[in-house]
């Protein structure tokens, strides 16, 4: 069993929740949200929880970074937290995540903090994603 696996759960159940609200899911766009959960959950395990923890919840190398709280205090929408990441993260090697990569780990992230999430987040959607709310 992989690691991540109940952030994985988590992500995917908050595409679930999303496609549930009815308005605009359709079957396709629930498969690419749950698939994209999926790839950013794995790229996460890859490369960040060494430092963030397994759960997102912080070791000594660095802070929490996953939950409904946590993940807008920083970042107002996910826009932000998109730009921070692929410049910066993973601290020790930032930019080698492609921005394929980065968005994916966005949609995964944001999923996994109880936010609702429609669709995979990229350029067209991710400012007007709240956080902070
Ligand atoms: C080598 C350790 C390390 C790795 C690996 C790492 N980080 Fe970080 N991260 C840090 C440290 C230390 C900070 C705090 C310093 C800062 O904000 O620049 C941080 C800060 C952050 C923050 C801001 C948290 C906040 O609220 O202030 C986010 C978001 C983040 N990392 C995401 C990621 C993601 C996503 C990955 C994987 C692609 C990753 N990190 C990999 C060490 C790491």
């Amino acid at each position: 069993m992989l690691k991540a696996d109940w952030v994985l759960a988590a992500a995917i159940a908050g595409f679930t929740v999303a496609c549930g609200g009815g308005v605009g899911a359709t079957d396709a766009g629930m498969q690419t949200g749950r698939d994209v959960a999926a790839t950013g959950g794995l790229l996460f395990e890859r490369n960040c929880q060494s430092c963030h923890g397994e759960h997102g919840e912080g070791t000594d190398k660095g802070p929490a970074v996953l939950g409904k709280k946590r993940i807008g205090k920083r970042f107002k929408n996910a826009q932000l937290l998109f730009e921070f990441i692929e410049k910066e993260m993973p601290k020790d090697n930032p930019g080698s995540l492609d921005v394929a990569q980065c968005w994916n780990l966005v949609t995964f992230m944001v999923a996994a903090s109880g936010k609702k999430v429609e669709d995979r987040l990229s350029e067209s959607n991710a400012e007007d994603t709240r956080l902070d709310k």
